[in-house]
């Protein structure tokens, strides 16, 4: 998580894994998100619970600019006002029929949601490609053991036999629990990506056995 000192920003997902069009769950300290792209390619992040009946957006449709709940196809535009009742075709929805939103932002193939109000803006990572994320079921101190190695402030771990070619950006979700993001350096070709793939989740495997250790101690 890269922070400032009224906020941070976490990396909630690759740019490549929510196409236009579509909503995939996410989590942030202050809960479950449903991070959703319109068609025109804009992402966006609301609370992922429906006003209505409380619906998870995430299970939710995007048609156009606007994220429909599945539930009743009530719909949200991105700065979380309600846009259509389908049940009350006339009715312009009142301005109190809201769903909270988060500040988005997207750059170097990574898609950010603030925590608090950052200041700054999400740190560059221009020298790195992503390669996909993983969930591991461990805390950062178990993954840094694993690694032999200490993130650097932004989050950034150098794994591998080549350590600085291939990085985890870790975003913790709790002291069990590590959204890890795999990253290369510069261009690389499939056997680069299937072996960065394949150290990240021998780290996977390794953190999670330590993790284990340490609770059954
Ligand atoms: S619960 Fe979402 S529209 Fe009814």
């Amino acid at each position: 998580m890269h922070s400032d000192t009224t906020g941070s920003w976490m990396p909630v997902a690759l740019s490549g894994d929510l196409p236009a069009g579509t909503v995939m769950p996410a989590r942030i300290p202050a809960g479950s998100v449903a991070l959703w792209r319109s068609a025109s390619g804009r992402p966006a992040a609301s609370a992922d619970r429906c006003p209505h009946r409380g619906m998870r957006l995430s299970h939710g449709f995007v048609r156009g600019e606007a994220l429909s709940c599945i539930y009743h196809g009530w719909s949200y535009g991105q700065a979380g006002n309600c846009l259509r009742i389908p049940a009350h075709p006339r009715l312009a929805p009142p301005e109190t029929i809201r769903v909270t939103t988060h500040r988005v932002e997207e750059s170097d193939g990574l898609i950010w949601i603030a925590v608090g109000n950052p200041l700054s803006q999400p740190p560059r990572l221009t020298d790195f490609v992503p390669l996909r994320s993983l969930t591991v079921l461990a805390g950062v101190a178990a993954i840094e053991a694993a690694a032999g190695a200490k993130a650097n402030l932004e989050g950034l771990l150098e794994v591998g036999e080549d350590a600085g070619n291939i990085c985890l950006l870790l975003s913790p979700r709790d002291d069990e629990e590590t959204l890890t993001h795999v990253l290369i350096k510069g261009e690389a070709g499939p056997a680069e990506c299937t072996a960065a793939s394949r150290t990240a989740e021998s780290l996977r495997r390794k953190a999670e056995g330590l993790q284990k250790k340490e609770i059954t101690q």
